[in-house]
């Protein structure tokens, strides 16, 4: 993980946004933003469109005009992490970043999406033997996009023996058995169609589709075979309780929404530009809450 210690030597408050394409309904401006105002700190926070043809440019054009870094969110992950000169293991092994840290003239590249899914499972569990359960039995995964790298290599990182994924498209499944090779987690590619039989046995099962997303189909899939012990993990945070999410709550399972992800994934970022490890606190969770209830 980086830390302060990249923090950026430009003199003046220390700039840094969120690159994306689309960018208008980001949430990080607002976290980020709570975190310099109750740290005191001058620094800055803002979106920064740019398309997949222009992201090269306006990557150097902000390290130019003296940016601290940026983060990366779709469709530029991968492009982040082809353009940086100094990659972090967290960003190797994904092929994908989210945090870029310009130092010396160089870009540094990080991705701390595992760890925000980590801390926010670890937030979910009422103690650690229930998480080290969910941990130590198989894993079901939906979903095998972008969103699905940093998942999967966060739960061979906690030590999964087990991961089974289901996807639409089977191939993409196959694409992802990099991730498991060489490490004690087993990857079963499992048909669409066989997803609720998958779930016989699983301590987790994470959704890491768009389907449930405002706007999207919802995720049909019946939680049936689940243990009762087992946790339902959605990454979708719009709405926070999906479709998903109500029906394990209504079944007595374990629930973590997606929100927890977005507010850990961003503490490291702003640690790396602004030099202060930041809290996700309740206050802040509240405050995106609202702004989500707000514009949806
Ligand atoms: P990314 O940019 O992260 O790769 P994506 O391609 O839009 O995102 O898809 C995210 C995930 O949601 C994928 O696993 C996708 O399944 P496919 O690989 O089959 O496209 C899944 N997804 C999106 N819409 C879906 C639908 N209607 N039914 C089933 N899965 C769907």
């Amino acid at each position: 993980m980086m830390s302060g210690k990249l923090a950026n030597s430009v003199q003046g408050p220390a700039k840094a946004g969120i690159l994306g394409w689309p960018v208008t309904h980001s949430r990080s401006p607002l976290i980020h933003g709570y975190w310099l105002k109750m740290h005191n700190l001058e620094g800055s926070y803002e979106k920064l469109l740019a398309s997949p043809e222009d992201f090269q440019d306006v990557v150097m054009g902000l390290m130019e005009a003296g940016y601290a870094g940026a983060n990366v969110t779709v469709p530029h992950k991968e492009a982040a992490y082809a353009l940086a000169d100094v990659v972090d293991p967290s960003a190797s092994r994904l092929s994908a970043a989210n945090l870029l840290v310009f130092k010396e003239g160089e870009i540094h590249a990080a991705n701390t999406d595992g760890y925000g899914f980590l801390q926010s499972l670890h937030e979910g569990a009422e103690d650690t033997n229930i998480e080290k359960k969910w941990l130590s039995k198989p894993a079901a995964l939906l979903g095998a996009g972008g969103a699905s790298r940093a998942i999967i290599g966060a739960l061979v990182d906690a030590g999964v023996p087990e991961l089974r994924i289901s996807n639409r498209t089977m191939e993409k499944i196959e694409s992802l058995g990099f991730l498991c090779e060489g490490t004690q987690t087993k990857m079963t590619a499992v048909p669409w169609n066989d997803r609720a039989a998958m779930l016989d046995g699983c301590g987790l099962l994470v959704n890491t589709t768009t389907l449930g997303m405002s706007g999207q189909p919802s995720l049909d899939i019946s939680l049936d075979k689940l243990p009762d012990f087992a946790a339902v993990v959605d990454i979708v945070y719009a709405p926070l309780e999906t479709s998903l999410l109500k029906v394990a709550a209504q079944k007595g399972l374990r629930t973590v929404d997606g929100l927890g992800m977005l507010l850990h994934q961003a503490a490291p970022s702003f640690a790396a530009w602004f030099g202060v490890t930041p809290e996700v606190t309740p206050e802040l969770r509240q405050l995106v809450i609202n702004n989500l209830e707000e514009k949806s």
